[in-house]
């Protein structure tokens, strides 16, 4: 094992997850011939194989299984130590890896300006990606902070709310319905809706309300973004019901338009989540506490003036404070 470095391990945490060379490389940005070259003489090292290759699928061995517990348990303790030392230096330097689930992008980034503007010996990574794979990378704790729009039911989690998150009916601005007052649900699910992805945390809420109200909508197209959902809504495909986060740039009189449908908006909330007793970093807890002050002003900033809707209906706590 003397031979072994830090450096294989990393790549082959990165391997058993994926459990896949190819993507392993690519999350890496390695070429696969390095991946396999560096799992090569990792396993010679240790003197066991600890991939297994059954036709095109590979798994990990059960020499591999016990490596990565060991891995797991090597690189929080280096973070640990990282965060201690950080500590003892009395500045801010370090990582801050942030899982940021599909529609928080919106926001998550803008906020990471200011903060990194203030704690600039901060390195950053975002990655950003829907509900159900997000809840994957909390399960393997992959990242510092979560940011989620439900919670995770049913996992050992600590949340806490932090902002609105109004979600919103969208149309192209010449639909039949623009500015018609208290649109009725039973209306609504006549038309034709663009649907989020499965998986996605907005199709979740969106799917949830409707079944709460007895009524089911006809989903027109799938579509896996909120971008090409906007692109489709503004094409005259069908309307949607989007996060009022997602159209937080749009200039108004821009193509879409907020229909003003009974019971909307659906009143959510986001969500800063971590493993219960995963103890956070310096830099970590310096960005939880920023969130938790900058987010709702800066929301109440960016979400002015979307076309069709008054701010005191999209965000009445913040308007009645
Ligand atoms: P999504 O989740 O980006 O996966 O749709 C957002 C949310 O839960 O509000």
């Amino acid at each position: 094992m003397r031979h072994v470095t830090l450096h294989q391990l990393k790549i082959f945490a990165v391997v058993a997850r994926n459990l896949s060379f190819t993507r392993a490389a690519e999350e890496l940005h390695l070429t696969q011939p390095t991946v396999s070259i560096q799992m090569k003489q990792l396993a010679d090292s240790v003197g066991l194989p600890l991939i297994e290759q059954l036709g095109k699928r590979i798994f990990l061995s059960e020499g591999g299984r016990e490596l990565l517990s060991v891995c797991h348990g090597l690189f929080d303790g280096l973070s640990l130590f990282e965060m201690i030392i950080s500590d003892m230096k009395g500045v801010k330097t370090g990582q801050l890896r942030l899982g940021v689930i599909t529609t928080a992008k919106y926001f998550v980034p803008r906020l990471l300006g200011p903060f990194c503007e203030r704690y600039p010996g901060i390195e950053v990574t975002l990655k950003v990606t829907n509900r159900e794979r997000m809840l994957q990378r909390l399960l393997n704790n992959e990242d510092d902070l979560y940011f989620f729009g439900q919670p995770p039911e049913h996992r050992d989690v600590w949340a806490e709310k932090f902002m609105e998150n109004p979600m919103i009916v969208i149309a192209p601005c010449n639909h039949t319905l623009a500015g018609q007052a208290a649109i009725p649900l039973a209306r609504i699910v006549q038309e034709p809706f663009l649907m989020r992805e499965k998986g996605s945390g907005t199709r979740l809420a969106t799917e949830s309300f409707f079944n709460e109200h007895g009524l089911a909508i006809k989903v027109r197209m799938e579509l896996g973004s909120n971008e090409a959902i906007k692109q489709a809504v503004a094409g005259g495909l069908g309307i949607a019901v989007l996060s009022a986060h997602t159209l937080a740039l749009e200039k108004s009189g821009d193509d879409l338009v907020v229909l003003d449908v009974e019971g909307f908006p659906i009143r959510r909330q986001w969500h800063v989540v971590y493993p219960q007793g995963k103890q956070l970093s310096v830099v970590a807890r310096a960005f939880l506490e920023f969130v938790q002050q900058e987010s709702g002003p800066m929301a109440e900033r960016y979400m002015q003036g979307l076309p069709g809707l008054s701010r005191e209906k999209l965000l009445p706590q913040q308007a009645g404070s």
